[in-house]
């Protein structure tokens, strides 16, 4: 093991078995295109951009070099009262991409650190509008919206949660959207729009006008990509606008081009309050999010000051970090020049294919897929998560990176994937699911 030279205890590796991992470790030591390289020098196809990050592929030459040549210009600079140009040029750009009036951002460095400083925002909004009893959140079961302790109280995962006690109080969950009924659907289902109406009996329950703000990810995504019903975001829109909710969709995973458009929110044309955006901001290269807000929530909070004032007493030490900008901002060239988003949504129709292919195999429980983005459900094998481990495991082993969260496999492959790049990787699923299939 020549890339091992110390000893793998030291480190604490989060979302992962350690006594497992540590047995039989995967390391990555090189990545081109949609391909990493393992230590012992084999191939391995990146199925998940990664964690759903590296949506330009790896390796990029272009964001490599505008770091450099950043670190060399300017390494770093605090983002409170002084600042980089590079952060404005790209709060810019993402405001020019992201739906019409939702036009000021705020940086941070993770999607976690985006859902916390969008739970800040909101509060800051509500008081600066004389709403400050709005105290409810509501969010919805199987959410993942991060690690902090607001994203913590979102979620709705239940091993997230389990043992962090009651963290922030007063979040409420609506049913999440999956139903038996509409298993091997792909794309959006005609049933389950009326799961939105847990919206309006929370409304019912706590009253409207306590309820500060709503947050989804229109599509879930570590759950599992569970697409949203036709209809369910927008009736989540009526509801919200006719009680004064913010409405905040996370972003992180949809973002850039995963469903064939920039943002979900222009796929599914639902325009929310608010946007938590990270990983396919910077390439997945550097730790980088973002908040994108509507003019009127920055405005409200920003003349609520007196002047000279500072208007929000939140930010981070690497808020708009120069080098993570200038990754973002060569990023966001290469999405253009390279019309990533577009050729995403060109290969969607062979990719969603290539998913549903996968039904006659009996192991196979569910499958569901938009953009490029796909949920293999495999069925259980005892407790949770212990086929999906294995199968894991299977799949790297023969050539294959995919991100799983318990028994369901993301398939999400870089937007730079071709067909071939989709017939491989569907053709290793295939033969690891058969073959494992003959082992039972
Ligand atoms: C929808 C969503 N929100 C927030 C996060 C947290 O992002 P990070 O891991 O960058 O903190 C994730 C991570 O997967 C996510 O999928």
């Amino acid at each position: 093991m020549q890339y091992i030279s110390n000893s793998l205890e030291n480190q604490w590796m989060g979302y992962t078995s350690n006594r497992d991992f540590k047995k039989n470790p995967r390391l990555i030591i090189k990545g081109k295109g949609i391909n990493y390289t393992n230590h012992h020098g084999e191939n391995i196809i990146d199925g998940s951009s990664g964690l759903f990050c590296c949506a330009a592929g790896h390796g990029r030459k272009e964001i490599a070099d505008a770091v450099s040549k950043q670190l060399m210009e300017i390494d770093y600079t605090p983002h409170f009262q002084i600042a980089s140009p590079s952060s404005f040029e790209l709060a810019s750009r993402l405001a020019a991409m992201t739906p019409s009036g939702l036009d000021h951002v705020f940086f941070t460095n993770s999607g976690s650190e985006s859902i916390d400083t969008a739970l800040k925002i909101v509060m800051a909004y509500n008081k600066a509008r004389g709403d400050g009893y709005r105290s409810r959140f509501i969010s919805r079961e199987r959410a993942y919206h991060g690690t902090n302790i607001g994203g913590t109280s979102l979620s709705g995962l239940m091993k997230n949660r389990e043992i962090f006690g009651s963290v922030m109080p007063g979040v409420a969950h609506m049913r999440h959207t999956w139903s038996p009924n509409s298993r091997f659907t792909r794309g959006q289902s005609e049933d389950g729009m009326e799961l939105a109406e847990d919206l309006q009996r929370f409304c019912e329950l706590y009253g409207g006008s306590n309820i500060a703000a709503c947050f989804v990810e229109p599509i879930a995504g570590s759950t599992g990509c569970l697409v949203p019903p036709e209809g369910y975001l927008q009736r989540l829109r009526e509801i919200c606008d006719l009680h004064g909710i913010l409405l905040v969709f996370d972003e992180v995973i949809t973002g850039f081009g995963r469903t064939g458009k920039s943002f979900a929110s222009e796929s599914f044309g639902v325009k929310p309050d608010i946007m938590t955006l990270a990983k396919a901001l910077t390439n997945g290269v550097l730790p980088m999010g973002a908040v994108v807000v509507k003019n009127e929530i920055y405005e409200t909070i920003i003349n609520n000051a007196s002047d000279g004032a500072i208007e929000l007493f939140h930010g981070h030490t690497h808020s708009g970090n120069p080098a993570s900008c200038a990754a973002g901002l060569a990023t966001l060239d290469i999405y253009d020049n390279e019309n990533l988003f577009q050729r995403g949504a060109d290969l969607s129709g062979y990719f969603l294919d290539k998913v549903f292919s996968l039904e006659d195999i009996p192991s196979v429980a569910d499958l569901r897929g938009y953009g490029l983005f796909a949920g293999i459900d495999i069925k259980a094998d005892g407790a949770p998560g212990v086929a999906g481990t294995r199968l894991m495991k299977a799949l790297f082993a023969a050539g294959l990176h995919v991100k799983f969260t318990g028994d369901c496999a993301l398939v999400a492959p870089p937007l730079i994937s071709e067909k071939k790049d989709i017939d491989n990787i569907f053709g290793i699923f295939r033969d690891v699911l058969v073959s494992s299939n003959k082992k039972q």
